[in-house]
């Protein structure tokens, strides 16, 4: 037993994690250019948002990343010798329309993605497209305030009936938002949200994820009728919560947990709010604005397939004295003390994959697509840049493992996997790349030295095999 014919397998990039070129080609600046290195990455963004200008004290890896504008050739290719069958990236909304609110698109960004999807044919990869993985325009930014705006939601649609448009034939499997769940917990780089001293966070917040959802139905209305092909796909950041404890009480707080990330994805599939959402808005005294259509949009047009990324299972309690968190994805969560972490503090629970895959089947009984997962850690290169990672085969060949028993053995449903950065890239968490997760190394440091050189490490041939063997060799 194996994985189904035609299971995709690959791996995943972010525009602003990998190009560079950030004010190449008539791109436009955005709130992802924009976050250092550093400890000043995640400051509470308050009104400065509305001028920002970048500064000598800090170090912006998003500029020039590793440069993939420029070699996307070099890597695509190295991405077949892998043997992919999809890549996964993100288009940069900020080269398509540079300020987001322009009547014509810039064509030089358009033909670039064009030329890159077609660069991934010529090899059989079939391109898997997360239409906004974080990004935003800072001129949307400073202008409207992001996704708190409702003319947001025109903006989107504009540049996803262009994208569609343009690469009909070339892309036919989508993402709206990457890990919409983010902007409970980045707002600011997760989705250009900044506050006002004054203002209700959480107000801001679910009016913005609602805008973000009627924006991802409009997209999917969209796709499905440019190209009856076109199969779009919701995207979360996922990892069940355990509850600390068999005490009512933890397993309770677990449920409640799972509930605030499972909201988007039950509008985006169910197509509806859930009732357990609309009690908890009222009661903290939430009230999202909507036009009279919203509620028919989003029940008309609900998503393919659910993907989602998968790095660690979390863990609750009721108890306040229980309170040794982890550091894993921005989400804080109580530290399980039956499980390993990486060198950033990521705990590690493959199995913890196979119940996350087998919660979200049953919940919504829709194909599922792994786009994110793999192990963020240190890399020691030789002189030719070639890393032994059997730390990385380890994590990943478990991983694989799990994944492969929810599908054998449960029967879930799972239309692909890509592995994430399969090349290294700036961490989103961090801004450093000293946190790697390629098969593929790059020589650059967290301050932006280095040749960009690319190197095979040894996990590059071990994940030729698992594509080859279609995941029986693990
Ligand atoms: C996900 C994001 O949250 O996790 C990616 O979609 C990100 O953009 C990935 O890079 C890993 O996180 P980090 O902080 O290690 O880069």
């Amino acid at each position: 037993m194996g994985f189904k014919k035609g299971f995709l397998w690959g791996g995943a990039t972010a525009a602003n994690q990998v190009e560079g070129g950030y004010n190449t080609a008539g791109r436009g600046l955005a709130n992802v250019d924009v976050v250092p290195i550093g400890v000043d990455r995640f400051p509470i963004i308050t009104g400065q948002m509305k001028h920002f200008n970048f500064d000598s004290q800090h170090f912006y890896p998003a500029k020039e990343a590793i440069d993939m504008y420029h070699r996307y050739k070099e890597d695509i290719a190295l991405f077949a010798e892998m043997g992919f069958t999809t890549y996964r990236l993100s288009i940069a909304w900020s080269r398509i329309f540079p300020m987001g609110d322009e009547k014509e698109p810039n064509e030089e960004g358009l033909q670039y993605y064009e030329d890159l999807f077609k660069e991934c044919h010529k090899y059989g990869i079939e391109p898997l497209v997360t239409i906004t993985h974080f990004d935003c325009p800072m001129h949307l930014v400073e202008k409207y305030g992001a996704w708190r705006s409702r003319e947001m939601i025109g903006f989107y649609e504009k540049f996803c009936d262009v994208i569609f448009r343009r690469y009909k034939g070339l892309v036919k499997y989508w993402l709206t938002f990457n890990e919409i769940n983010m902007i409970l917990h980045a707002p600011f780089m997760g989705a250009g949200l900044f506050f006002e001293e004054w203002e209700n966070q959480e107000q801001v917040k679910y009016q913005a994820a609602h805008h973000e959802l009627i924006a991802s139905a409009v997209a999917t209305r969209i796709a499905h009728k440019v190209d009856p092909e076109n199969q779009i796909g919701c995207m979360l950041a996922a990892g069940q919560y355990y509850a600390y404890t068999c005490k009512p009480e933890d397993v309770f707080k677990a449920l409640e947990a799972d509930r605030e990330n499972y909201f988007f994805i039950d509008v985006q599939s169910r197509g509806e709010y859930p009732a357990y959402a609309l009690k908890k808005l009222e009661r903290e005294g939430v009230t999202i604005q909507m036009e009279d259509s919203d509620l028919e949009l989003l029940k008309e047009h609900t998503v393919d397939f659910i993907s989602f990324s998968y790095y660690s299972s979390r863990v609750a309690s009721s108890d306040s004295k229980i309170n040794e968190t982890t550091a894993e994805n921005i989400f804080a969560s109580v530290k399980n003390p039956y499980l390993e972490e990486s060198e950033w503090g990521w705990q590690i629970d493959p199995l913890g994959l196979r119940i996350t895959m087998n919660s979200l089947n049953d919940r919504y009984q829709k194909p599922l697509f792994i786009v994110e997962n793999g192990l963020g850690a240190i890399d020691e290169p030789d002189e030719n840049g070639y890393v032994v990672d059997d730390y990385r085969i380890e994590y990943l060949s478990a991983h694989l493992k799990a994944m492969k028993d929810a599908v054998n053995l449960d029967g879930v449903d799972l239309m692909g996997y890509t592995s994430w950065g399969c090349i290294d890239l700036v961490s989103a968490g961090t801004g450093e790349m000293t946190k790697r997760y390629g098969f593929i190394y790059v020589d650059r440091d967290d301050q932006g030295n280095g040749t960009l050189t690319r190197s095979k490490k040894k996990s590059f041939n071990w994940y030729k095999k698992v594509i080859k063997t279609n995941g029986e060799d693990l």
